[in-house]
């Protein structure tokens, strides 16, 4: 197996930040590679469409880059909690991916902790995603459809952990419940399959 390159070798540091127009071949980049050629360029056309969607918006599109190169990428993007009393802010992580070659060097990490931060600084106060159950815990993210929190469309069973929550104002989880209702772009039922 080849050896993984460190990213940081030339004691080069990360930079992260907001994403534009011209990071589009290099977030495409991202996610085809990130995600393999079956999944990959399907997940880039996606988030190309996210990106214009008006039912998506607020968004929050960061990059991750190293070297002048972008390395990774996470889009969040709007979520309404329906079937309730009260209104909550709320955002979809959809989705996260990290070059291989810069993947297990924290750069995931950077980019999930600099996103909450941003986004509980505009008083977002949820923040959902569908994904891996051993990863997304490590930041706080908790199970959601035991504590009330329907996704878009129903997770089987089996995969019932890969829909998570991450509470970024205490107190809103026991207090409101609801069905979630994502981007018009992102609700179709194969985006729901973990
Ligand atoms: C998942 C992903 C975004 C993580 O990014 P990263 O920059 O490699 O992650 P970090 O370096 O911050 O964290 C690495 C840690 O996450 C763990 N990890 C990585 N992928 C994981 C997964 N699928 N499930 C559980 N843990 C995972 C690693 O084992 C490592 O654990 P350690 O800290 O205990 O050694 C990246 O591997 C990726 O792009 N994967 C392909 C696309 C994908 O699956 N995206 C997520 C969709 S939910």
């Amino acid at each position: 197996m080849k050896a993984q390159a460190n990213l940081y070798d030339r004691n080069s540091t990360m930079k992260i930040r907001e994403s534009n127009e011209a990071d589009k071949l290099g977030i495409e980049t991202v996610h085809i590679q990130a995600f393999g050629k079956n999944e990959g360029p399907e997940i880039a056309a996606l988030v190309n469409d996210l990106l214009k969607d008006e039912t998506a918006f607020p968004l929050l599109s960061l990059v991750a880059i190293v070297n002048g190169k972008i390395v990774g990428h996470l889009l969040y993007t709007n979520a309404v909690v329906t079937q309730t009393t009260e209104s909550v802010s709320a955002q979809l992580l959809a989705p996260l991916g990290v070059l291989p070659e810069a993947q297990n060097q924290g750069v995931g990490a950077q980019l999930i902790n600099e996103g909450t931060k941003r986004l509980n600084k505009s008083g977002v106060e949820l923040v959902f995603v569908l994904g891996h159950p051993k990863y997304y815990p490590r930041y706080g993210f908790r199970t959601a459809g035991i504590i009330g929190y329907e996704a878009p469309y129903p997770i089987p069973e089996e995969s019932a952990d890969a829909w998570m929550v991450l509470e970024l104002k205490k107190g809103i989880i026991g207090r409101v419940k609801g069905k979630i209702q994502c981007a018009k772009v992102l609700n179709q039922p194969q985006y729901w399959r973990e």
